[in-house]
């Protein structure tokens, strides 16, 4: 017999991903679907999935185990964010108000608003308000089924302000929240007062951030914008090789706006995720797919910006580079830290079925993080990352968009939220 210690029963549908490598190609959307399901786990690991009748045959609860009725709901693996912009300080719904009325955000970040407005109020903020933030970000997440998320400095362009990011996202972390995995992007953009001497800025990247950022094992990754009003390709590559010398794994927001060979840039430098993509060219998609480099989608963003074009969702796959699907949570871009609304503009405006949308928020996510083999699947071994849905099946997840709706969630084999 299995030995558990919590047993969730009462789940009319179960549908994971399985493995700890990325689905490409046609096996995106194949998931391993059951009925009438059960899952068992012991401590932080899942130890038993099947049928409620297997279950009986198999699993034996602990004394003083729980178990726990999903109330006929759907189970899938806990969401893995895969890009988020967590730690900052104020919002920017007035940008969002004049983007409403026809001002674009280059227009807007070309005279100091955008990432420099947000800049501004995030070096105005303490290490500890930045935590309070970001802890308060962390319990919605949760109750948003998000079990794994990666979160971006970049909103301080000092040393210590990006360093006060970093250490607020490790204070936010505790044994009740998703579990953070951070990323350095002090190449974000060049703050104001390096205007005008930009090879300045990149040297205090080299020089000084990053080799703290690595000492004090504060992230990672490292990430860099390449965009014209950020970085150019060849700048971003000066930086992420430095990163890459450290020891830091490499991201890199590339061709949002423009193709500006982000994607070469990234497949070339072994990057584990390219992310945005509406602009990539096909020699880009080509890259990536060569490289094993993950393209993350990013669908709450261009709908944000009322961009008319979309990432190529559906000739990324096609070439088998590994698809993931982010929200890009920050206050400019994409002020939405549902991946459940995620997964359903990945669906509505870029082209995915259902299936494959899952896949890309969960087992492809964790891989593009480095946590393919921990999380992304309900399978015995992974950790017990798991939400029951107040939905029949999955499908309900899209066509009943918008509204999200979580019974219980479970991290690390703990009953973490329930609604
Ligand atoms: O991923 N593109 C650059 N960075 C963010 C936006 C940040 C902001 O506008 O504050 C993004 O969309
Ligand atoms: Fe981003």
């Amino acid at each position: 017999m299995i030995e558990a210690d919590l047993v969730v029963v009462g789940i009319s549908e179960l549908a994971t991903p399985q493995g700890s490598s990325p689905r490409l190609g046609p096996q995106l959307g194949r998931l391993h679907v059951l009925q009438s399901a059960a899952i068992a786990c012991d401590g932080e690991r899942i130890v038993f999935v099947g049928t409620e009748q297997e279950l009986a045959q198999r699993v034996q609860l602990r004394p003083g185990g729980a178990r726990v009725d999903g109330a006929g709901g759907t189970a899938l693996p806990g969401f893995v964010d895969a890009h988020t912009h967590l730690p900052f300080a104020g919002w920017r719904d007035d940008e969002f108000i004049e983007r409403l009325g026809g001002a674009s955000y280059s227009e807007i970040a070309a005279r100091g608003g955008g990432i420099l407005r947000t800049v501004s109020q995030t070096r105005a903020a303490s290490e500890e308000q930045l935590a309070q933030a970001v802890q308060t970000r962390l319990r919605q997440l949760l109750a948003l089924g998000t079990t794994t998320v990666e979160a971006k400095s970049g909103y301080g362009l000092t040393l210590a302000d990006e360093l006060k990011q970093l250490r607020a996202l490790r204070s936010a972390a505790g044994p009740r929240t998703p579990e953070i995995v951070p990323t350095f992007l002090g190449a974000h953009t060049v703050p104001a007062e390096y205007r005008g001497r930009r090879e300045a800025y990149i040297r205090l990247l080299i020089d000084e951030a990053l080799p703290r950022v690595a000492e004090e094992r504060l992230a990672e990754y490292a990430d860099a914008f390449v965009d014209a009003q950020a970085f150019s390709a060849g700048e971003a590559r000066q930086v992420l090789q430095a990163a890459k010398g450290l020891g830091l794994g490499l991201r890199l927001h590339a061709d949002q706006l423009a193709d500006d060979g982000a994607a070469q840039l990234a497949a070339e430098l072994g990057a584990a995720s390219a992310d945005h993509l509406e602009h990539v060219s096909q020699p880009g998609i080509e890259a990536l797919a060569r490289a094993g480099t993950a393209a993350v989608l990013l669908p709450a963003a261009a709908f944000f910006l009322k961009a008319e074009q979309r990432a190529p969702a559906r000739s990324l796959i096609q070439a088998g580079v590994p698809l993931v699907v982010a929200t890009d949570f920050n206050p400019g871009t994409a002020p939405l830290e549902s991946m459940g609304a995620a997964l359903g503009l990945a669906c509505l405006t870029a082209g995915l079925s259902v299936d494959e949308a899952i896949t890309a928020g969960t087992l492809n996510a964790a891989c593009a993080l480095g946590r393919g083999s921990d999380v992304g699947t309900i399978e015995p071994g992974k950790r017990a990352d798991f939400v029951i849905h107040r939905i029949p099946n999955r499908n309900h997840l899209v066509y009943r968009f918008g509204v999200p709706r979580i019974g219980q969630v479970f991290a690390r084999g703990q009953l973490a939220y329930a609604c």
